[in-house]
């Protein structure tokens, strides 16, 4: 059984934040809330505490880490170069949901990094995270807390349905605010390439960085730029249909039909599409509201035990670009 402890998630009880750090000391798993999703951490020092990271994942080790720090300094302190584009975004976007990849220094271990000579770095903004990462006093990698290839987790209910037994301790504090994961952003490089779309919107990273790559790869199978790009990801175990308002004829009718056969449909809805649907969810109007429900609701429709979930697509909209970009991956064939 894992242990999980409820702590305030606007100021939290430095007792049991010290005890997770004291797990973490000693080589095991805290899974904890940051702003965006809950994360699976473990020492970032500690080799064999990182490698028990990818097995309680099952994730592929080429899949690099992303290692969080409580604040500028500390996270410049890991890169082997800051730039000036690293700083500025740091100053303007730290804490908060950005992962900015650099070079590494030699003390991160290469199995953090997958062997690759750079690293992701992050400073959230959750308190939780925050004086978590204080107590420790060393760098925390995380990935988000979730198996390999499924949904992230946005409460410590949805970590321990997923990870279960595998992590050592869950500091939970309700609902992420955020609710997807950050935007990661490549400064290693000539040209500032944003490899994962986060809730930042480009145009707020470009006028800071100056005008970025979007990186578009991710093909299942093949090592891409990010690995976490892969085509199929943030998936629940139920087949997802992503349609658009158009399509609610055709989609109707094969719901009709699904049904017939005994299926169970649940449904991501912005408005009544007149679609018969076991297990409908509302969705927010509002990009940011409906990001941060996002998963949950996700969650939600697999413990419904829905084979078929139909999620209305959202706007083609700058605001919407995150939200677009995982519900392509939800629905990608595998
Ligand atoms: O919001 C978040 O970023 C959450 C919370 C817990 O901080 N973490 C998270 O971690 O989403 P993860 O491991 O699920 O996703 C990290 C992404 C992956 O796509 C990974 O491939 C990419 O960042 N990444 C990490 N280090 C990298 C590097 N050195 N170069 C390129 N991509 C990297
Ligand atoms: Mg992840």
């Amino acid at each position: 059984m894992v242990r999980l402890v409820r702590v305030d998630a606007a100021s939290p009880d430095q007792a049991a934040i010290d005890e997770a750090a004291r797990v973490l000391r000693a080589g095991g798993l805290v899974a904890f809330p940051t702003e965006t999703v809950y994360g699976l951490g473990a020492n970032a020092l500690d080799v064999a505490a990182v490698r028990r990271v990818f097995s309680a994942k099952g994730r592929p080790a080429f899949n690099p880490l992303i290692v969080h720090a409580p604040d500028r300094n500390a996270a410049a302190a890991l890169a082997a170069e800051w730039t000036q584009t690293a700083e500025r975004l740091a100053q303007v976007f730290w804490p908060g949901p950005l992962t900015l990849v650099v070079r590494k220094v030699e003390t991160i271990p290469d199995e953090v990094t997958a062997g690759l000579p750079t690293v992701g770095l992050r400073v959230p903004r959750h308190p939780v995270a925050q004086a978590l990462l204080r107590s420790a006093g060393f760098p925390i990698a995380a990935p988000s807390a979730n198996p390999f290839t499924g949904v992230s987790p946005t409460t410590g209910e949805h970590v321990e349905r997923g990870l279960g037994g595998r992590v050592d301790l869950v500091l939970d504090a309700g609902p992420s605010p955020v609710g997807i994961e950050s935007a990661v952003l490549d400064v290693s490089g000539e040209v500032p390439v944003l490899l994962r779309h986060g809730t930042i919107p480009n145009e707020e990273l470009s006028a800071v960085a100056g005008d970025l790559a979007v990186f578009e790869g991710g093909i299942e199978g093949v090592p891409a730029r990010s690995p976490g790009m892969l085509h199929r990801h943030y998936a629940p175990s139920a087949r997802v249909r992503l349609f658009s308002p158009e399509q609610s004829q055709e989609v109707r009718r094969a719901a009709t039909q699904a049904r017939e056969r005994g299926a169970r449909i649940g449904a991501l809805l912005m408005r009544d599409l007149g679609v018969p649907v076991d297990v409908p969810i509302a969705m927010p109007h509002d990009a940011s509201a409906y990001a941060q429900r996002l998963y949950a609701a996700l969650h939600e429709l697999d413990r419904a035990g829905c084979d078929l979930i139909l999620i209305e697509q959202v706007p083609d909209a700058p605001g919407w670009r995150a939200v677009r970009d995982r519900l392509q991956r939800a629905s990608a064939v595998p």
